[in-house]
């Protein structure tokens, strides 16, 4: 098991921890008994999760906020990798999403969000993730305590998808990089597992500028929940890759197999509807 057993020194440090998927992940990682870490710019949201894991769990649950799209941010998280000795798994689930042709996001405004989307989605789970390989592999040697690490992605990383070019392209840097960091692992007693949800209920419909999520079937979008159960389970036990929900499997597995010169102008006309 990657993860080690839970204790007092097992702490965890999730970013994107103030709302959605990775504030889940941090609920089912304290009610598994691991004390937290919480980064995220909104220090008040995380301040309140904290008091929440605290009362709940009987934990520590300390907070950290940062803009991990700043080099100042970043690096302050990082340093926190490398020398807190009592972090056994870091969770990379900061993340957003910009909607919109790339034609039409070429001024300075749409400019600036896709450059943001780039430094938080892609520099800083490779900065952090860099990190905590390295700082935990070489607890591993040293002290023979295991680690973990878990990367969100998306279904969005399987094809391309025109209307969110940007974003899908972030999550595909995400799920290969982070599988073949899995491999490279191996036997190291430290695992890298791909987290890779299709639409959830979280503030990232919002962040992102669309109402898909209102439009989509009931049965195309999940509950934030579900998704940290799934991803919790398969990093405790060191998988190399989840994708929550059978909807989401066979998405992924149609992006992954569909020839491109069909898929890409059906995705074109559906991405109408996206954007
Ligand atoms: N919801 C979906 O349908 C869906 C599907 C597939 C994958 N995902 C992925 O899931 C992850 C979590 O998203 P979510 O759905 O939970 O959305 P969310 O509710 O909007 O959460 C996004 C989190 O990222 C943090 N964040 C944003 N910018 C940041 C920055 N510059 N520095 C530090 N933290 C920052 C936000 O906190 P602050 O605003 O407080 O900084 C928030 O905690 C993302 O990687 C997303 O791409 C989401």
């Amino acid at each position: 098991m990657p993860l080690p057993p839970p204790g007092p020194d097992a702490h965890v440090l999730v970013t994107g921890a103030s709302s959605g998927i990775g504030a889940a992940i941090a609920r089912a990682l304290a009610a598994r008994g691991y004390p937290t870490q919480l980064v995220a710019r909104r220090e008040d949201a995380l301040t309140e999760l904290a008091a929440e894991l605290r009362g709940t769990s009987g934990l520590t649950s300390e907070v950290h906020a940062a803009d991990l799209g700043d080099d100042a941010g970043r690096d302050g998280i990082r340093r926190l990798l490398l020398d807190d000795e009592r972090l056994v798994g870091l969770v990379n689930a900061a993340g957003y999403g910009v909607t919109g042709r790339v034609a039409d996001l070429a001024d300075d405004d749409g400019r600036a969000q896709l450059d943001g989307l780039v430094r938080l989605n892609v520099l800083a789970l490779h900065d952090l993730t860099v990190a905590a390989v390295g700082a935990l592999v070489h607890r591993a040697r040293a002290s023979r305590r295991t680690g973990a690490i878990l990367n969100v992605s998306s279904i969005t990383a399987f094809q391309p998808l025109p209307g969110v070019a940007s974003y899908a392209a972030s999550k595909a840097f995400v799920q290969s990089f982070s599988e073949a960091v899995h491999a490279e692992l191996s036997g190291t007693g430290v695992s890298l597992t791909t987290v890779s949800p299709g639409l959830t209920r979280t503030g990232f419909a919002d962040a992102a500028g669309t109402d898909a999520f209102d439009k989509a079937p009931d049965l195309a979008v999940g509950d934030a929940d579900d998704v940290a159960g799934s991803a919790v389970t398969a990093m405790a036990a060191g998988h190399r890759s989840v994708v929550p929900g059978l909807v989401n499997q066979l998405s992924a597995a149609g992006g992954r197999l569909a020839p491109r010169t069909l898929l890409l102008p059906a995705l074109n006309a559906a991405m109408d509807w996206f954007t």
